[in-house]
């Protein structure tokens, strides 16, 4: 399985357009730019994923050359989007890929309902291109174009600010991507509200865990704000807690992604030791 991280930040990115907030100061300065949190997948380095459509999509996908169009005009690699979330930043860059012939989305019923209604991607996209749109059952294993395997895991149930008052509780996934060609396992997790013995069992044979790493600390809006809730009231487990819980697998990479631009660790130079990497927009990897 190939991987490739397109994009690293949360909503807003880092630094963010409107913020001058210390952390995007100094990503201003240190010419730092993590576009928004998006990953590329590939089982056969042909039919190519995406684990949720950033609105950065356009930037990042002229960014990869393993996502060029061809060999025919209108051909290109990408095959669908699977979505952890119905969130804007990981959603919005669906209306970018509105050029395709043909889309399929896969995502909870609870998401795809949000972008059938609240959100109107669905019924705005099937005016420009084919789309298929395909409910995941947690727990089921899908099969995708070009040998990966999909298993998702509700993890979470925070509704999007647009989306209250809708039904449901699989509001947030966390995706265990397989190959069953090399064993390789990837599990994709940007938004964790809590290490639950589930997603500890989800992630046991992960040869790379991709883990919510949007707060460090869990009071750290009031720290670099002065207001705003804590982190795990915001459906974000905070790294200073995630970290202590990885398990010290020497075969497993853990990396963070999803990092607002109030962390610490979305610039480099902060002198923190951690069991994980918190890697660039643009890394790639094989499992
Ligand atoms: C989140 O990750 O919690 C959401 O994307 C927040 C937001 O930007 O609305
Ligand atoms: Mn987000
Ligand atoms: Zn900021």
């Amino acid at each position: 399985m190939r991987v490739r991280l397109l994009g690293t930040a949360a909503g807003g990115g880092v630094p963010q357009w409107n913020c001058a907030c210390d952390g995007c100061a100094r990503a201003r300065a240190a010419g730092v730019n993590r576009t928004q949190d998006c990953v590329a997948v590939s089982g056969d380095s042909r039919a190519w994923f995406l684990l949720n459509a950033s609105p950065d999509l356009r930037t990042q996908l002229a960014a990869t050359p393993e996502l060029a169009p061809g060999p025919g005009r209108r051909d290109t690699p990408l095959r669908g989007v699977l979505l952890s979330t119905a969130e804007l930043d990981h959603t919005l860059g669906l209306l970018t890929l509105r050029e395709a012939s043909a889309l399929t989305l896969y995502g909870s019923g609870c998401v795809l309902n949000a972008l059938a209604g609240p959100f109107p991607m669905q019924p705005i996209l099937a005016q420009y291109t084919t789309l298929h749109c395909t409910a995941i059952e947690p727990g089921a294993a899908i099969d995708l174009d070009g040998g990966l395997r999909a298993q998702a895991l509700t993890v979470g149930s925070k509704r999007p600010r647009y989306a209250e008052g809708l039904p449901g509780d699989d509001w947030v996934l966390a995706y265990r991507m397989s190959d069953p060609r090399t064993g390789g396992v990837l599990v994709y997790a940007p938004c964790l509200p809590a290490w639950s013995p589930a997603f500890a069992e989800l992630i046991a044979d992960a040869g790379c865990v991709i883990l919510d790493g949007t707060f460090l600390h869990e009071d750290e809006l009031r720290r670099c704000t002065g207001g705003g809730g804590t982190a795990t009231s915001m459906g974000h487990l905070p790294i200073e807690v995630s970290e202590p819980l990885l398990p010290r697998r020497t075969e497993t990479r853990y990396m963070y992604t999803h990092l607002n631009n109030t962390n610490p660790v979305a610039v480099p130079g902060t002198a923190l030791r951690l069991a994980a990497e918190v890697p660039a927009d643009g890394t790639s990897f094989e499992l």
